[in-house]
């Protein structure tokens, strides 16, 4: 199922770094965005995720956001998950990119992780940043920052924003030092994400995509493994830990 190649590459290569998206959480029941039973289709989140609609109407945004928060706190990691864990173990210098904001590779034991869009489970202030952790009962109504007055927030990336600076910075900069790049349950249309298998693959590294149909970035990939994360992941560890 693995080449030779890549089981060379993986075999002496320092750096990995590795790029996930929706489509890993899918087997622990997180629904992804595209596809058939995305997220996208039923709730066209695009109006709901932006600043616009949260200064129309805050209340609808933060529903939205609890219940997907809710959903989140009943799923579990799943084996691509723990795999990753594994990855971070084997490789002297990993790193794993997400546009997730589950947190569930964080639950998993991931440390070395450089979140792109946020995380579901943090707050923060609409308007001077202010971070807020915990959750709240909306029927109080919506917290304000003790600072600045201004609305608390979900603490992720919404239309039209900016990702956070420095998150893509170090993105950039492991994705140009990687030697075997994986993207991992993307769709690979999203920038600035999409761009990452690109810098790397400039930069020489092996690219790895693991979907289970093809992509945007499947053409120029260097390895395509079709199928289930959850299942090409856990086989990959075996075969990595017999290499080393
Ligand atoms: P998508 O929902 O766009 O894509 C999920 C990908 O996972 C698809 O290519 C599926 O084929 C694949 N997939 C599904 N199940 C899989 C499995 N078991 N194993 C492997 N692959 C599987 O999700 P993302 O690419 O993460 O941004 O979407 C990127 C961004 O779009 C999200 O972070 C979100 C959204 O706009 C923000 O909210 C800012």
């Amino acid at each position: 199922m693995f080449s030779d190649t890549l089981l060379a590459r993986l075999k002496k290569a320092y750096t990995v770094v590795v790029l996930t998206g929706a489509g890993i959480s899918a087997a622990s029941g997180v629904p992804t965005f595209r596809g058939e039973n995305g997220l996208w289709k039923k709730f066209r989140p695009e109006k709901l995720a932006n600043f616009y609609t949260f200064s129309q109407n805050p209340e609808l945004v933060w529903e939205w956001y609890q219940w997907r928060r809710e959903l989140i706190y009943k799923v579990k990691p799943n084996l691509a998950h723990y795999a990753l864990v594994d990855f971070e173990n084997i490789f002297p210098e990993f790193c794993l990119i997400t546009q997730n904001i589950d947190n569930l590779h964080q639950e998993a034991g991931n440390k070395k992780i450089i979140e792109l869009h946020g995380n579901i489970m943090r707050n923060k202030c609409s308007s001077c940043g202010k971070p807020y952790e915990g959750d709240f009962d909306l029927k109080n109504g919506i917290p304000k920052c003790s600072d600045c007055g201004e609305l608390i927030r979900p603490d992720v990336v919404w239309f039209g924003e900016f990702l956070p600076q420095e998150a893509i910075q170090k993105a950039q900069e492991m994705a140009m030092a990687s030697e075997v790049f994986f993207s991992i349950g993307t769709s690979a249309v999203v920038e600035p994400a999409a761009s990452l298998p690109y810098i790397a693959k400039g930069n020489g590294a092996y690219i790895v995509e693991i979907n289970i149909e093809k992509t945007p970035l499947t053409s120029s990939a260097d390895e395509f493994l079709q199928g289930a994360a959850d299942k090409i992941l856990p086989e990959l560890v075996i075969e990595i830990n017999k290499l080393r």
